[in-house]
């Protein structure tokens, strides 16, 4: 247990494998934390072995109804969240002509509108309390447009990449920052289903540090902007992809 102070957490996407490793991580800083996804089920095993500290929510991010319902819940069941990590994303690794508009629109609804649902209604009492974190988990896609990703995905991040700007400026006063990461290939099922081998092999020339990035390293990123210490670092997204693209 680190001496961070406590604060009460939500992330989002947090059965898949980055969302897993952030929540422990903020576990870890001594967080409470909300762990949310499409069904609560699928993270029984996370209250099983983070105890108390974690409670669990079901919710379609990309609902706005049912984002407003759980963000009602959540305050009234465990008070005001005071950390924010937008993390629920969907892939999709088709470029713009093999893009049908309902994919667009998906894609476009479940990473970046979910961003927007939840900073609203989360940041009134940020406001009200003078201090709170909001990160947003973007992508490498940003910079290059999706190597192996797809239109429909990088415009989604590169969207989540201004909004967190945009909610930067608009709050850097009263106490709360907004920032980003951009991870490249982190060791998931997004790239060790979702990428060929070829794929794999062919990237792991290109990374100069010659490996996948583990959950872990992108949880610790995310941890330490959600911090006491980073309070003045905000409106930035940080990079964390091996030097893939270095700018
Ligand atoms: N894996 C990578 O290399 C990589 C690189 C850059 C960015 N990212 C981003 O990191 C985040 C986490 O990715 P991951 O690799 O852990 O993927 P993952 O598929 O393991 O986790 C994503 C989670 O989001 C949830 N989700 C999807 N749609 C949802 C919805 N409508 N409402 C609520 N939850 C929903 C899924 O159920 C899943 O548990 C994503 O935003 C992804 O785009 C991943």
């Amino acid at each position: 247990m680190s001496n961070h102070k406590s604060r009460l957490a939500l992330v989002t996407g947090a059965a898949g494998t980055l969302g897993r490793a952030i929540v422990r991580q903020l576990v870890e800083d001594g967080h409470r934390v909300i762990a949310t996804d499409l069904k609560a089920e699928p993270m029984a095993d996370l209250v099983e072995e983070l105890g108390d500290r974690v409670s669990t929510l079901g919710f379609d991010v990309s609902d706005p109804a049912a984002v407003e319902e759980a963000c009602k819940r959540i305050a009234t069941e465990h008070g005001p969240v005071e950390i924010l990590v937008n993390n629920a994303g969907i892939l999709s690794n088709n470029k713009a002509v093999e893009t049908s508009p309902e994919e667009w629109r998906k894609v476009m609804s479940v990473n970046l509108d979910s961003a927007f649902y939840l900073s609203r209604l989360v940041l009134p009492a940020m406001r009200e309390a003078g201090w709170g974190r909001i990160v947003n988990v973007c992508s490498l896609g940003i910079k290059t447009g999706g190597l192996t990703a797809g239109t429909a995905y990088a415009s989604s991040k590169g969207g989540m990449g201004v909004l967190t700007f945009s909610l930067a400026r608009e709050t850097a006063a009263q106490g709360i920052t907004v920032n980003g990461v951009a991870p490249g290939y982190v060791l998931t099922p997004m790239v060790t289903e979702q990428l060929t081998e070829a794929q794999r092999q062919e990237l792991l020339q290109d990374i100069p540090v010659r490996r996948f990035c583990a959950a872990e390293e992108v949880a610790h990123l995310i941890a330490y902007l959600a911090g006491p210490h980073a309070g003045f670092i905000t409106g930035e997204i940080v990079d964390i992809n091996g030097g893939l693209h270095m700018d």
